[in-house]
């Protein structure tokens, strides 16, 4: 054998690799990342009604839940471990409207919901969902005039909707829509009445993306006409995620998040060398039913591609994660630590 680098001429290796991986011990002491329950940010679907767990066809065993099934959720999640919830609200087609107008009702259902869950569970963080496509007509994140959704028109309303989740109790506002300058306007209705403490966590790199789908069968909230192109990013780009995420840091966000997370782990890691903010990830609804329909046909191992997907967020810089996978993963976590 001719000695190389790695090699004494006897033709041993000089350093052997797998020394530090034969026993589960060396494996758990030496793991560059780690997986915790406080990694974990759960998303909640909430609809009307009362005792209502409805399955959402695209996301096997995920539900969504009448308030008074998700404040229970809420205390079970908390119960567990986990430490954020990201709420997300069905609305009716009868009060959907091109205004918004249900968004900033005092009593619609996610005011409801953040007084509700903060009442039963203070110690949990809730984060809103802020953007109009739940509540629109047309299906999109924005105000519709002539076809195009209108930037500044909208802004105004998602401040004022921001404004109406603090006043609930909510702890983070997480603007969804993509829409220019929210991030700021956001902060200033914020302060202007009287809620410095309440956080923006800005989904600042958000790609008109293909994983989608799920969520929108989940909320029931897919364009009515064309697609969110002109506002969601190009998944061309990543300079341009760098240039989004640091607007909303300077505009006063609290966290910046890029979404989904899989198929933008370079973004993250971009993102991360570039802001001081904490950063989250969205590992969102197409990436969950991917795996379950795999798991489902036999394809592959549903934990195990769970738990190396999270994990793999994590090793590309984000420090919390959005992800449907919370409540198990929090499971196998505790399993695996006994
Ligand atoms: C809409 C919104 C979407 C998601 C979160 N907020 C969908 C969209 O932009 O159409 C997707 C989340 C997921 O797929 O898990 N403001």
């Amino acid at each position: 054998m001719t000695p190389t680098e790695n090699h004494f001429p006897s033709g041993f290796p000089l350093s052997r690799g797998r020394r530090n991986r034969y026993q589960q011990s060396r494996r758990t002491m030496l793991a560059e990342h780690r997986l915790s329950a406080s990694d974990f940010i759960a998303p909640m679907f909430i609809t009307e009604g009362a005792e209502v767990k409805e399955p959402i066809s695209s996301m096997p065993d995920y539900h969504r839940l009448s308030l008074d099934l998700a404040v229970h959720q809420a205390a079970s999640w908390h119960e567990l471990g986990i430490t954020a919830i990201l709420l997300f609200v069905m609305v009716p087609d009868a009060k959907k409207d091109n205004e918004g107008t249900e968004a900033l009702n005092e009593n619609g259902l996610m005011q409801m919901a953040v007084k509700r869950i903060k009442e039963a569970v203070p110690g949990l963080t809730v984060m809103t969902d802020v953007a109009l496509d739940p509540y629109s007509s047309y299906g999109h994140d924005g105000v519709v005039r002539d076809g195009r959704i209108v930037n500044d028109e909208t802004v105004d309303v998602l401040a004022r909707m921001s404004v109406s989740h603090a006043r609930a109790g909510a702890d983070y506002v997480a603007p969804s829509d993509m829409m220019d300058g929210r991030i700021g306007e956001i902060r200033l209705a914020l302060e202007a009445n009287g809620f410095p403490d309440t956080g923006i966590l800005a989904y600042s790199a958000k790609y008109a993306s293909g994983f989608y789908g799920p969520f929108r069968d989940a909320l029931e909230s897919a364009p009515g006409f064309g697609d969110k192109k002109t506002y969601q990013m190009d998944p061309a780009n990543v300079r341009e995620a760098v240039r989004e995420a640091r607007m909303d840091e300077g505009e006063g966000a609290d966290m910046v998040m890029v979404k989904p997370g899989l198929p933008y782990l370079d973004v993250v890691r971009a993102v991360r060398e570039s802001v001081r903010v904490p950063v989250a990830v969205y590992n969102v609804s197409g990436e969950y039913a991917m795996i379950k329909a795999a798991a489902e046909k036999g394809w592959l191992d549903e934990e195990a591609a769970m738990l190396e997907s999270l994990l793999a967020c994590k090793r590309a810089g984000a420090d919390v994660i959005a992800t449907y996978w919370a409540e198990k993963a929090v499971r196998l976590l505790r399993e695996s630590q006994k």
